[in-house]
């Protein structure tokens, strides 16, 4: 069939009726989104056609090839690291730094880590926003820098490229405004489709669910996963998915820089229990399904050496370095016991907000602390906002922890010199404090794994 086969009304028509769309005509669906043969109100019809009759799993994975192709590809990869360009997409959580440590620590295996993050809105921080609070540090890169930065180093975590799947760009953008963001089918194809550019061997995915997450529930999280797994091994690569709780924030800090002390700190292997489980657990799937290790405890352990040997936090200066960092301000952030605060940006005030009575932390609303960090200017409430870098929360406690009346609950660190009003009562309101210990605390946040 060529182009005069088909139009675009016809096809709306058919999706609306409720009938699959064949191979050749999401192909052609797709490259006028491209063109521009497909107007504003087309393609808004059409996405709600699709929200309301569905996709069938063919559909998605035609759909999202044919996304993936409508722009450049990175690579081709050398053929030597056949099975192990890898990476990991998180739906965004609270707190939620894994990627600055994960990337490193994974490159410290042998991996080659071509990481394309994105920016943060509303509750959720962006990886890169985190990155650009070290002084120097760029987030572009053309295709032929990451390749050669994978060669020497194995790992960079950069923006998205101009031509990197344009259809995604223009369908979000009218999804967003047309009421069809949460339809699991587009939402597979937006973020699959990006990392199938990639090119990569292995893709595993962190699933959120929770008050923090975008997916209350875990259900709900578990039947996103199930379907990202299907498109993912669909379109030809390895993917598994882990499905992990995000009520309370995760580790201690959120905030830019404050976020990335936190890495460092893990990636010198001192990170908080739940933040390093999590990147262990993610990274061993990925050393796991690319076959570079028998299980996933041994994963788990290779990983694990790599914080503790010094060998992830080295990759990680290296990474930086690469990416526009000055050599010595790189060596300052990543020496063991380094005043980070020597280089990254700080915030001018301290409040610390006091636990009004004495017992044990059963909660910590993540999303309160989300809506605070936000408000401090840690975020951004449209995407042309400037964000600091310097402000943000430090959590004093964690889930379990035994607190006094007067004990320091979280410190707020902040630029102006009076804090938003409302802000400490509100933050006090997330501490779920009762008088006896929590029954049982989960050791890892890990609920499920599809695979
Ligand atoms: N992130 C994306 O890139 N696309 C979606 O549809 C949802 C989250």
């Amino acid at each position: 069939m060529n182009k005069a086969d088909f139009n675009v009304p016809d096809l709306i028509i058919k999706k609306r009726n409720g009938e699959s769309l064949s191979s050749a005509e999401m192909d052609y669906f797709v490259k006028e989104v491209v063109n521009d043969g497909v107007q504003e109100c087309q393609l808004g019809a059409m996405l709600m056609a699709i929200y309301l009759k569905d996709l069938t799993d063919e559909e998605t994975v035609c759909l999202t090839k044919n996304m993936m192709h409508s722009g450049e590809l990175l690579g081709p990869w050398p053929a030597e690291w056949k099975g192990k360009v890898v990476d990991k997409h998180s739906t965004g959580g609270v707190g939620d730094k894994v990627s600055l440590i994960l990337a490193p620590a994974l490159a410290a295996c042998g991996m080659k880590v071509p990481m394309i993050s994105g920016r943060g809105l509303a509750h959720t921080g962006g990886t890169l926003d985190k990155l650009e609070a070290i002084p120097g540090l760029s987030v572009s890169a053309s295709t032929e820098e990451m390749t050669r930065w994978l060669t020497e180093v194995g790992c960079c975590i950069v923006g998205q490229t101009a031509n990197l799947v344009p259809a995604d760009k223009r369908m979000y953008a009218v999804r967003d405004v047309t009421g069809t963001i949460d339809h699991f089918g587009l939402i597979a194809g937006s973020i699959i489709s990006k990392k199938a550019a990639e090119q990569l061997d292995v893709l595993v995915l962190d699933i959120k669910f929770g008050i923090g997450a975008f997916m209350k529930e875990k259900r709900r999280a578990k039947a996103l996963a199930e379907k990202m797994v299907t498109i993912g091994k669909g379109l030809g690569m390895k993917t598994s998915a882990l499905i992990t709780q995000m009520d309370n924030p995760l580790g201690r800090m959120i905030g830019n820089a404050l976020e990335v002390a936190e890495s460092v700190q893990c990636l010198h292997g001192n990170g908080p229990s739940d933040l390093e489980d999590i990147v262990l657990k993610l990274g061993a799937q990925l050393l796991f399904q690319s076959g570079n290790v028998d299980s996933t405890e041994k994963g788990e352990a290779d990983l694990k050496k790599t914080l503790n040997n010094g060998e992830a936090v080295k990759k990680f200066q290296e990474m930086i370095i690469n990416q526009g960092v000055d050599p010595n301000t790189a060596k300052a952030l990543c020496a063991k016991g380094a005043d980070m605060w020597k280089i990254l940006p700080k915030s001018k005030f301290t409040t610390t907000i006091k636990s009004p009575k004495s017992g044990f932390v059963h909660g910590i609303q993540a999303l309160t602390c989300a809506d605070c960090s936000l408000n401090l200017g840690a975020g951004r409430h449209a995407s042309t906002d400037p964000i600091n870098h310097a402000v943000g929360l430090e959590l004093c406690v964690s889930i379990g922890d035994k607190t006094s009346e007067g004990e320091g609950l979280v410190i707020v660190h902040h630029d102006s010199k009076e804090m938003p009003s409302g802000m400490s009562e509100k933050l006090v309101g997330a501490f779920d404090i009762q008088p006896s210990p929590p029954k049982s605390i989960p050791t890892s946040r890990v609920a499920d794994v599809v695979s």
